[in-house]
């Protein structure tokens, strides 16, 4: 167990250690998200130290390989790793202030619950969701269950675990109950990579082929005809919800390279809504976070059927997209929640999830 100092410096003062890069298809954007979180933390408060994670798992602290992830470059060849689990984090505890950790890691090995576990044991506190919470958020199908049993809305879906079941079957169960055109994802990944639109049944074997290269679970979803909302969440026990935005495609749909790459997804915040149904997304956005027992950040993902079955939830994400021009920040800068303000908001919130969890009696 790390134990976190409490002398030296302002009692407010935090050696703030940002994990990012990471194994997962999402290494890019964490790169970048860290090097604004980096160029944005308030200095006063936060003493920074970076962790980089490249892409083969190597944990560094080496400035030349942070500096080349952080600007996309090729990494230097001796890259001296400083360990893969709770030696890093035990090197920076060693000085005079309290360690808090920022995982900016999306997707697996990250933002599904297991680098939260480590950080359990080490005993540090960090921003965003707890293990659990995390790994049922990451996966698609578990997240459908949980947040069906909280009465939250959503479209229609199956799910295909490989070597489970009948796979023929199933496909044509879904073609019948779902109907073509319908989208298939791997349950447990983000950015939309591996995901599919399949429009008829052979796209559909094709799609769930792809799905099942990146995870052995696999959603199977109707196509929902609506705009995609969202809402940032940000609290633990009584979490407030930003304004919503909206995500206007570029693409067929909002898919990896509309995301990252083209730039040609716009994003409108505030969302042009009436004063009601801001009210009901934002309700709902609340209940997703709270039925997920999320904890810090999350945001609450929608389809919004205006002359259909109205609000219906696609997904929460614990570890949203943080750069300035990302959804989750924005969003919250139009509910009057600058950016620096935001990231001390987070840290705020990681420590009093941290004091709470320490007061639990572990006698019997
Ligand atoms: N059932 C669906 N109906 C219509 N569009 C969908 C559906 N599922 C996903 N999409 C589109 O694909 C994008 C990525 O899917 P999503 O489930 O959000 O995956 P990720 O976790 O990778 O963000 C969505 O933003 C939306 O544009
Ligand atoms: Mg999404």
């Amino acid at each position: 167990m790390l134990t976190p100092a409490t002398t030296g410096g302002s009692p407010d003062r935090h050696r703030l250690v940002v994990l990012f890069g990471g194994v997962s298809a999402e290494h890019d954007v964490s790169c970048v998200t860290a090097a604004h979180v980096l160029a944005a933390a308030d200095r006063d408060r936060f003493d920074i130290v970076p962790i980089g994670i490249t892409r083969e798992g190597v944990w560094t602290r080496n400035d030349a390989a942070i500096a080349a992830m952080a600007e996309q470059r090729a990494l230097p060849d001796h890259l001296e790793p400083v360990g893969t689990a709770l030696q890093p984090l035990a090197a920076v505890s060693e000085g005079d202030l309290p360690v808090v950790v920022l995982p900016l890691l999306h997707g697996p090995h990250g933002e599904d619950g297991t680098v939260q576990g480590m950080l359990e044991l080490a005993g540090v506190p960090y921003v965003g969701s707890g293990v659990l919470s995390s790994a049922v958020c990451m996966d698609k199908a578990m997240a459908k269950v949980v947040t069906a049993q909280a009465g939250i809305p959503q479209c229609r879906w199956l799910e295909y675990r490989d070597g489970v079941g009948d796979r023929a079957e199933l496909e044509a169960r879904a073609i019948a109950e779902l109907r073509a055109p319908l989208f298939v994802k791997p349950a447990n990944l983000g950015s939309s990579v591996g995901i599919s639109k399949a429009h008829d049944a052979a796209e559909l074997t094709a799609a769930i082929d792809l799905a099942l290269t990146y995870d052995e679970v696999v959603v199977l979803e109707e196509a929902v005809t609506g705009r995609e909302i969202e809402v940032a969440v940000l609290g633990n026990e009584a979490p407030e919800a930003s304004l919503p935005g909206e995500v206007l495609p570029g693409a067929e749909f909002y898919d990896y390279a509309d995301k990252y790459l083209n730039g040609t997804a716009g994003l409108q915040i505030p969302a042009k809504l009436t004063d009601d149904e801001i009210a009901e997304v934002r309700a709902l956005a609340v209940s997703a976070f709270t039925a997920m027992r999320c904890s810090g950040m999350a945001r609450a993902d929608f389809f919004y059927e205006e002359d259909g079955r109205g609000w219906l939830l696609n997904e929460v994400n614990t570890i949203p997209g943080f750069t300035p021009s990302s959804m989750y920040p924005k969003m919250w800068e139009a509910t009057d929640l600058p950016y620096r303000d935001l990231i001390d908001r987070l840290v705020d919130l990681a420590l009093a999830r941290h004091r709470r969890r320490s007061g639990f009696s572990t006698s019997h």
